[in-house]
């Protein structure tokens, strides 16, 4: 990859008129990339803790998983969905080997929208049932489908969109919320499931239930001991299927293949992307052969321009050989560990870290500032003083829950590099006083997103007037443009 010859907003002068703002992007445009670090285009390092888009496993650009996507792209890019190719038979075997239980039969897609939309079709051809349930915390995709059981779209003004008719979110009670964060809570009777089950008794059309084994984007909770394998009864008891998202803890983010294994379920089918391509565009439903045969005999057919994909299985392929090599289980565990004894010991110096929990390299803790007026720009605060000192993190939608998802190949330099500079940032976001001003990005584009925001109010609400509303509106602008 070759740097940039020109800087982050020369690049941004030049370029940002043309970029479709759908997302507040940093000023940092990025140029390069090796294991656990970035640069950008002023040649400026950044620690990313979050393995891009909790994606890159083993660190961007590993040298052989650059060279194995690279010698498949020689041999062949694309193949067109009806024909196979050595890369998508070899990841197909390689992915059974890995995944728990009697899990063998792959499909190979791009997103991780892509592969919980075909999880939920196959759900619906095995059963033959059309609903879908996903828990109020969870995180699907982008599409309708998976929005409408994801339970963070409630936080995004997306409940004004259209739903898909039959899905719903399993609720997870406020008073339930504390066995999600707290590992040292005592063990309960998983009151929490009382609602999934009046749900599936009630509903006799669910087709399948999905579940993340450590929400993420949800708030970083991690389902208490036997709260799966309850989970698992329940939805096998009601003749529905168990769909397991693994888009961010499979390949050994937490130590094991799958962070499933941890609960001792074994799910009906297995839906995987992000860390399954290491960055490049790869997704995976694997399920078992009594499902795949039923539903294949039954004439189920998918036909995506991208299924099979040489290249995005070279990937697969190239992941599940370095990630067992290299011994990234064991690395995850160890290192996760290191990590998580040091933000105890910074919980011990700074109350404002709190509740702090993991599963080997994906950790979580909560951000409460010591003067809670402090508290809605606490979090912004704080990730961008990180950023400013080198270090990249994000935190989950519409809370103050911190997210630590670096690549597995993390050294213990890196670790205490970047817990050096949390405790930096944590004494300056509590010094501060910063405004929503400050917590923005510098980039003029970025600013021109927030500040239209307020417009887009004041449009939305011409748009709910009637027209002889806007029509004596738009006049009395008119005559007072006329007098000024
Ligand atoms: C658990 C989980 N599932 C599905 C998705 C959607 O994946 P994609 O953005 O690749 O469509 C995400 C994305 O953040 C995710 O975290």
């Amino acid at each position: 990859m070759s740097a940039s010859t020109q800087g982050n907003m020369e690049l941004w002068r030049q370029y940002g008129d043309y970029v479709l703002m759908a997302m507040p992007y940093a000023d940092e445009v990025l140029v390069e990339g090796r294991g656990c670090r970035v640069k950008d285009a002023d040649g400026r390092e950044l620690l990313d803790l979050a393995a891009g888009m909790f994606c890159c496993v083993l660190g961007h650009n590993h040298p052989e998983f650059v060279e194995r996507i690279s010698a498949q792209a020689r041999h062949l890019v694309h193949t067109g969905t009806q024909f196979l190719s050595p890369a998508v038979m070899r990841a197909s075997y390689k992915l059974a080997q890995v995944t728990p239980g009697r899990l063998q039969k792959s499909i190979f897609l791009s997103t991780g929208t892509e592969a919980n939309e075909f999880a939920f079709r196959l759900a619906k051809a095995y059963t033959g049932r059309t609903g879908i349930v996903g828990l109020s915390h969870g995180y699907y995709g982008t599409s309708l489908a998976t929005k409408s059981c994801s339970g963070l779209s409630s936080r995004h003004r997306s409940d004004s969109l259209p739903t898909v008719a039959e899905t719903a979110r399993i609720p997870i009670a406020p008073q339930c919320m504390k066995c999600f964060t707290d590992p040292a809570q005592s063990p309960c009777a998983l009151p929490c499931l009382e609602s999934l089950e009046s749900w599936l008794g009630d509903w006799d059309n669910v087709a399948g239930v999905i579940v993340e084994p450590f929400l993420s984007a949800g708030g970083m909770l991690l389902p208490p001991p036997g709260y799966l394998k309850r989970l698992a009864e329940i939805v096998r008891e009601h003749g529905a299927l168990l769909i397991v998202d693994e888009a961010q803890t499979g390949f050994g983010r937490t130590g094991t293949w799958f962070a499933i294994e941890h609960h001792g379920v074994e799910p009906d089918i297995l839906s995987l992307s992000k860390s399954l391509g290491n960055g490049f565009p790869a997704a995976a439903v694997i399920t078992t052969p009594a499902i795949a045969d039923r539903v294949v005999r039954e004439g189920l057919w998918n036909l995506s321009s991208h299924q099979s994909e040489p290249m995005a299985a070279a990937a697969v392929e190239a992941v599940i050989d370095i990630v067992s090599r290299e011994g990234l289980l064991e690395r995850a565990r160890s290192n996760g560990e290191y990590f998580m004894e040091g933000l105890r010991l910074l919980s011990e110096k700074n109350s404002s870290v709190r509740k702090i929990r993991g599963q080997g390299l994906i950790i979580g803790f909560a951000l409460a500032p010591k003067n809670p007026e402090k508290a809605p720009l606490f979090t912004t605060a704080f990730m961008q003083a990180c950023r400013r000192r080198g270090v990249h993190l994000t935190f989950s939608y519409g809370n103050s829950t911190i997210r630590i998802i670096p690549p597995l190949v993390i050294t213990r330099e890196e670790i205490d590099l970047a817990l050096e500079v949390m405790q930096k940032a944590l004494q300056e976001a509590e010094a501060g006083n910063a405004s929503a001003d400050d917590a923005l990005p510098a980039n003029p584009y970025v600013r021109r997103v927030y500040r239209q925001h307020p417009m887009g109010r004041i449009l939305k609400r011409w748009w709910r007037s009637s027209p002889e509303e806007w029509v004596e509106k738009g006049g009395s602008l008119l005559s007072r443009i006329g007098r000024s």
